[in-house]
């Protein structure tokens, strides 16, 4: 009989993708469902940058393009990475690919080989593990706790550290606790990965655009210059553009990396979609105002939502800097019982119990190696994200003993 991969043994599908199809069916069976689960912006693609795209189509640029992506795009990247990130790299030097999701593990099979560990800071983004999983390496979890804003530490980094450690993958701002480093912070851990030359980093910047409160975005290669021969840079416009179904992502680093993800490229991407590296082009080089306008909206429903949640007793949530998330802890619930008569063992359980008992989903810590937390996205209405509040109140309300 023919046999599938082992390596599909070696992890689970992406929770996060579960809980949006399970909310999903809820909702196309009638029931009124708030999903809080969302990792994408709620706002449109800005009209110039859809503009540039139908203008792309109109054009005829619609066929394969460089492996790597167009010149014009990298050009447009490469002074991106200048003027935002005070960083140098060659258009040469960048890689585009059909999202930050599949750059980030074609960068991986570019940098790892069998039984190479990779340090993750924990809470992470479920993908991480998978992808790890998939270029037959181990992830090492270095726990990051909530009292210090969900940080690594730098002597957690150095303890975490084996001769078989060969990536580490930093992101800032974070999915999902929205933890940035700030410029001392992030030199504290460039400072641990300076005595280790043969560690490469990636650093996946996706939320880069989104920070709050006056907080200013670094990248490791920025702060540590040293490291820039062994650093790679990652980035999208997913995010930051409302462009999450576009899927162009982009990276920058050594030029020996780079042709190695290339060549990665070349056998599998092929080339990214044409039009949306033409839109992409416009979102980078057009008008950025709406930027600012848009994260004001996301700090007002950060600042909401963590407010709430505070509230509530059981109930324990850090600010963060950044993204469009909030991390929750549900600990003091853990040993509660449902109306229903089921005790609340893990961050799981809960979540599920806001989903069947008030139509509220959330991702519990599990999918993202830390628990007992849950995730919640803020990228949704205030309409939404109050009546969220006020059922994950009642749910809470009605545990007992
Ligand atoms: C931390 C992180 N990196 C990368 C991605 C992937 O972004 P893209 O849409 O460009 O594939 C996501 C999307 O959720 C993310 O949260």
């Amino acid at each position: 009989m023919a046999e599938l991969a082992q390596t599909l043994n070696h992890f689970q599908p992406s929770a996060i993708s579960e809980i949006f199809t399970l909310a999903n069916q809820l909702k196309n069976e009638g029931q009124d469902i708030l999903d809080l689960s969302i990792g994408e912006p709620d706002f449109p693609t800005p009209d110039h940058i859809r503009q540039a795209g139908i203008s792309a189509i109109n054009d005829n640029q619609t066929k394969y393009t460089n492996v790597e992506g167009t010149l014009a795009l990298r050009q447009a990247i490469s002074r991106k990475f200048k003027h935002e990130n005070g960083l140098d790299y060659h258009p040469q030097q960048i890689v585009v690919d059909a999202g930050a999701k599949p750059l980030l593990i074609h960068a991986m099979q570019a940098m790892l080989n069998d039984g190479d560990e990779v340090i993750i800071p924990t809470p992470c983004w479920t993908s991480y593990v998978g992808m790890v999983a998939l270029c037959n390496a181990s992830c090492t979890f270095v726990p990051c706790p909530q009292d210090k804003g969900f940080k690594l530490q730098p002597q957690d980094l150095q303890a975490a550290i084996t001769s078989k450690t060969k990536l580490i993958l930093i992101n800032s701002p974070s999915n999902p606790t929205g933890a940035a480093y700030s410029h001392a912070e992030m030199k504290e851990i460039t400072d641990v990965l300076l005595r280790h030359p043969d560690i490469w980093v990636l650093s996946d910047d996706i939320y880069e655009h989104i920070t709050y409160d006056d907080f200013k975005f670094v990248t490791a290669a920025q702060v540590e210059p040293q490291l820039y021969d062994r650093t790679l840079t990652l980035n999208g416009v997913s995010k930051a553009y409302s462009m999450t179904g576009w899927r162009i992502g982009y990276a920058a680093g050594p030029q020996d990396l780079v042709d190695g993800i290339k060549k990665i490229l070349s056998q599998s991407t092929g080339s990214p979609c044409s039009i949306s590296q033409a839109a992409a082009i416009e979102a980078l080089q057009g008008p950025q105002a709406f930027l600012s306008e848009r994260v004001e909206i996301f700090r007002e429903r950060r600042n909401y939502l963590n407010k709430r949640l505070n509230t509530i007793e059981g109930i324990e949530c850090h600010q963060p800097e950044g993204a469009f998330y909030l991390y929750p802890s549900c600990e003091k619930l853990i040993g509660k019982t449902t109306p229903q008569g089921l005790i609340i063992q893990n961050s799981n359980d809960f979540a599920s119990y806001l989903l069947t008992s008030q139509g509220v989903a959330v991702v519990p810590g599990e999918a993202f190696k830390y628990d007992p937390n849950f995730r919640l996205s803020y990228a949704t209405s205030m309409e939404t994200l109050t009546r969220a509040a006020d059922r994950i109140e009642a749910a809470c309300h009605a545990l007992s003993d």
